[in-house]
């Protein structure tokens, strides 16, 4: 017989997790079946998590699906390396995937459905090659959006398309990526996504102090090393915000990284929390760096 959720939906697979507990959990991997299963869901009143992730899981993750867990009866988390939000080639074939792995840390957090679609389910011909297009009202000339055009662009796309097809009452985002946070929060004042409650989730480090980040997984032992010092230099910076200007504190930051063997910075900006742009004090600001360890291209920040 087939086994039964918590919540008497039909579940197709169960995973047996580390500790030999057996959860139920689907996967799910076309839209058609996605909706199915979220009607169901509404039909019985239970409200719904979303946690979007490209897999390639980690305690960061981990921390967004316990708070949906948490916060919803039930919660869905999509895996799906996004190519549209990718402007580099090798960057994407590169990116790390590992679908049973991640299914095996979903199950054992709790999650009711995984959604992994291929990229030819989620998007026509049409879709994958022309770029999505949304006003992000200056956010995206900044940081992130001016070295990667386009990238935000196909985070809206797969974001909202998401939000369509599963419809939750929240989603779940880390902070490690405050500019795409910011980018959502706008996508759902403009495209009127008005019940869906965003929550952000702040960065979950290693006890060394690095930001977890699945591009980790490309990192030497020796490279990992080396990747420490980013949020090492970070901390360090909020020490001189009482005596330096905001200026000040960004080549300060920008020339320490730089000193360090093997770590080249693309660019250190202090600014406003919300509006992303350069800040005047200290007050409200965040600091998002984006440093190169060798090949792989780290984020972190850090709130002044
Ligand atoms: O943060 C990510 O992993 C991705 O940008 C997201 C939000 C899952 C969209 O593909």
């Amino acid at each position: 017989m087939q086994p039964q959720s918590r919540y008497d939906i039909a579940h197709e697979c169960t995973i047996t997790n580390n500790n030999h507990q057996t959860t139920y959990m689907q996967i799910i991997t076309t839209k058609k079946a996605l909706r199915e299963q979220v009607e169901a869901c509404k039909q019985l009143g239970k409200t719904i998590g979303l946690v979007p992730t490209m897999g390639a899981l980690h305690a960061g993750h981990a921390s967004l699906v316990k708070k949906s867990v948490e916060d919803n009866k039930v919660t869905f988390v999509s895996v799906f390396v996004n190519p549209t939000q990718f402007n580099n080639k090798e960057d994407l074939e590169k990116y790390p995937r590992d679908l049973n792995r991640d299914a095996e840390l979903l199950a054992s957090l709790g999650v009711d459905f995984v959604f992994a679609p291929t990229p030819e389910e989620m998007y026509t011909k049409e879709e994958m090659d022309t770029t999505f297009s949304f006003d992000f009202g200056g956010l995206d000339l900044v940081m992130e959006g001016k070295m990667r055009p386009g990238h935000f662009n196909g985070v809206v796309q797969v974001v909202s398309k998401l939000f369509r097809l599963v419809e939750p009452d929240r989603a779940y985002f880390g902070e490690k990526d405050y500019q795409q946070l910011a980018v959502i929060r706008r996508m759902v004042e403009v495209m009127q996504f008005t019940d869906i409650q965003i929550i952000g989730c702040p960065i979950v480090r290693e006890e060394s102090g690095l930001a977890l980040s699945s591009r980790n997984e490309r990192l030497s032992a020796e490279e990992k090393q080396t990747a420490v010092n980013i949020s090492h230099i970070l901390f360090e910076s909020r020490q001189l915000t009482k005596s330096q200007t905001v200026k000040q504190v960004e080549s300060w930051v920008i020339e320490q990284i730089n000193r360090v063997e093997g770590l080249t910075v693309e660019y250190y900006e202090i600014v406003d929390q919300t509006t992303l742009q350069p800040a005047e004090d200290f007050s409200h600001a965040i600091g998002c760096v984006t440093v190169y360890c060798g090949p792989v291209r780290l984020i972190d920040n850090i709130k002044y």
